[in-house]
């Protein structure tokens, strides 16, 4: 296990403090300093330091790691649940037929390959969405490929849909899911395959997950596979849109699919969307994707020149992407579902994308900057608003 994540062993050493801290932040005990009052300041002030020491991609599965062995100690995982979890019965959203017993949930690319989302749903989502997968297993694109940017809360990654392939996703799927937990597969296509054969790498890994998945996201929306945002033009889309729902009519129980966008799309482009989304009847829209824009950073250019290509998430996607929802939402009348994500670090951001009209919310960025009692922070914010 940490040769496959090649964890040296320093950083093993830094793995007994961490895990020491999940234990004692999740037992409750007195606080560690303090200063250190809420399981949100353990994460910003103790782990946050030791994971951003690490390259981000390494702190990624490091942080999966811990996660894995802190839940594996006996009586842990019922405690991370009472813990993390909100439940109440006013946060529980029927959508796409589907009954989410809370509307927060993980986005897609924390989890391409289905291996964690077992230890991942302890932190209280309602909903993950694991993928983007493709047919055929890829490396994806050469490390480093993950950047932080502190200054602005943000990530840029050009990963470049690494993952095993859509057989390795469907056979760690076999098993049963944590109980309540609805599970979305985002799908894509191989970066050797041209566009023009797209659709036959959707349908390949439409078909493989379907008995797995609770709902299915199209994503032609990353900027990390050369020419895959092309298939957003009306055209190509249509077609793809169109396959995909016709071998979805076919089944004895059609499952909802979604279309990822992203914020980088005009007006028009989003109005053609909406023709599109209304023509071949998917159920919703994921709005939105990583940015390809680099305006208004904090960080100085001559790093992000340094970093080169790749999508910008985090906080400076919110606003966009907020806005790309209330376009959606005001001119569909709600006759869809939006799934609301981009830059969501705060309740505040969630409950701001709830009102510009998103059904559900997925955060990735605000977990890496924020910590995962983000979700609890999100679900609590949502039912004080209710009362
Ligand atoms: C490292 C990384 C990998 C991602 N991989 C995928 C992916 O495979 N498929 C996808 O649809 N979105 C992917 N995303 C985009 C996120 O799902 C999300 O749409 C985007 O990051 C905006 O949300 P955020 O600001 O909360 O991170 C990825 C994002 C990051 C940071």
């Amino acid at each position: 296990m940490l040769k496959v994540l090649n964890i040296s062993p320093s950083d093993l050493s830094l793995s007994s403090s961490l895990l020491l801290i999940f234990v004692v932040d999740n037992i409750g005990h007195a606080p560690i300093s303090t200063n250190i009052q809420s399981i949100n300041d353990v994460y910003k002030f103790l782990l946050k330091p030791f994971l951003f020491l690490l390259s981000p991609e390494k702190a990624h599965y490091f942080t999966l790691f811990m996660l894995r062995l802190t839940l594996s100690i006996p009586g842990l995982s019922a405690l991370f649940r009472a813990q993390y979890r909100v439940q109440d019965p006013r946060l529980r959203r029927k959508v796409l037929g589907l009954t989410f017993e809370n509307p927060v949930g993980l986005a897609a690319g924390f989890d391409k390959d289905g291996k964690y989302f077992r230890d991942m749903a302890s932190l209280g989502f309602g909903f993950i969405e694991l993928g983007t997968v493709t047919p055929k297993g890829q490396v994806g694109n050469p490390q480093p490929r993950l950047f932080r940017l502190p200054a602005d809360e943000a990530l840029i990654n050009r990963m470049g849909f690494n993952n095993e392939g859509v057989e390795a996703l469907v056979s760690r799927l076999q098993t049963q899911r944590p109980e309540g937990l609805i599970i979305g597969g985002n799908i894509g296509k191989n970066k050797v395959t041209p566009n023009e054969s797209a659709t036959d790498d959707y349908v390949a890994c439409f078909e493989a997950l379907f008995p797995h998945v609770d709902y299915f996201v199209v994503n032609v929306s990353s900027p990390n596979t050369p020419n895959l945002r092309a298939l957003q033009d009306k055209g190509p889309l249509t077609q793809l849109l169109s396959t995909l729902q016709d071998l979805n009519h076919q089944k004895s129980a059609p499952k909802p699919i979604l279309l990822k966008i992203a914020p980088d799309l005009t007006d028009g482009q989003l109005d053609d969307i909406l023709e599109i989304v209304q023509e071949t009847k998917i159920a919703g829209i994921i709005a939105t994707n990583t940015t390809i824009s680099r305006a208004d950073l904090r960080e100085s250019p001559q790093r992000i020149e340094a970093i080169g290509n790749g999508g910008l998430s985090g906080q400076p996607v919110k606003q966009r992407s907020t806005e790309v929802i209330r376009y959606l939402s005001k001119r569909s009348n709600g006759k869809f579902t939006i799934i609301g994500v981009g830059g969501i670090q705060t309740a505040a951001d969630a409950i701001e994308k709830l009102e510009a009209g998103a059904d559900l919310v997925q955060i990735y960025t605000g977990l890496i900057y924020e910590g995962p009692a983000l979700v609890k922070n999100i679900n609590k914010a949502i039912l004080q608003k209710r009362n």
